[in-house]
């Protein structure tokens, strides 16, 4: 049998501020200095980058709360290094708020990803998933060479977080922190949307190791 989609029909904009009210009241049941405690200021040791998918939520899916994740969310959980939007998070959140790890997390089944595989055209966001078809065409070998159309759509999601991990690598702003002694450690996930269950792609660093030297900070 196939499962149907969660039912939204309920999420309306009222509905919204009737659920503020109640996650006040929740909030302080538990802690009557709840808010204070988060007003007083923010130091989360976590940087995401995520997809921009309502079922990837950094929160829920880790067991974590407000306050302790930093989270930047775009489509495909890419990051492009002329992104400024992008960027200027991780400034904030390496050079500031001094996390120490940020953790690229991408989902199987990303629909980003699904639209970058195919030939179709989709207007304005073709030219963000054209960063995918580029992780395409460095693994092509390896992805045509997959005959099942889901398992390839699954080892381009994989393929898709380390690209993208070593692309949070060469950012000046990385650099710059290992250059420093700064410990930063850069980590590659994929969640699961059909067991909840996160993948890590093994991929994490703390250094240059692994990096091209022509992408090094000394
Ligand atoms: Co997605």
């Amino acid at each position: 049998m196939c499962a149907k989609p969660i039912d939204t029909k309920h999420i309306t904009y009222e509905n919204l501020l009737a659920g503020n009210k109640q996650f006040i009241a929740d909030s302080l049941a538990v802690d009557p200095d709840y808010f204070t405690k988060l007003a007083a200021g923010q130091n989360p040791p976590v940087l995401w980058i995520g997809c921009a998918d309502s079922r990837v939520p950094a929160n829920q899916i880790t067991n974590t709360a407000p306050g302790e994740i930093f989270v930047h969310r775009n489509i495909a959980n890419m990051v492009i290094h002329t992104d400024m939007n992008m960027l200027s998070v991780l400034d904030y959140a390496v050079n500031v708020l001094k996390v120490k790890h940020v953790i690229v997390t991408g989902h199987y089944g990303c629909g980003g990803v699904i639209a970058a595989m195919s030939n179709q055209e989709f207007g304005l966001i073709d030219n963000w998933l054209r960063h995918i078809k580029d992780v395409y065409r460095l693994h092509a070998d390896e992805l045509t060479a997959i005959t099942d159309e889901q398992q390839r759509v699954d080892r381009l999601v994989e393929l898709n977080v380390i690209e993208n991990v070593y692309n949070l690598c060469k950012t000046s702003i990385v650099q710059n922190a290992w250059a420093k002694g700064q410990e930063v450690g850069v980590h590659g996930w994929v969640y699961s949307l059909k067991t909840g269950i996160i993948n890590d792609m093994k991929v994490s660093t703390t250094d240059n190791e692994n990096m091209d030297n022509v992408f090094r900070f000394k």
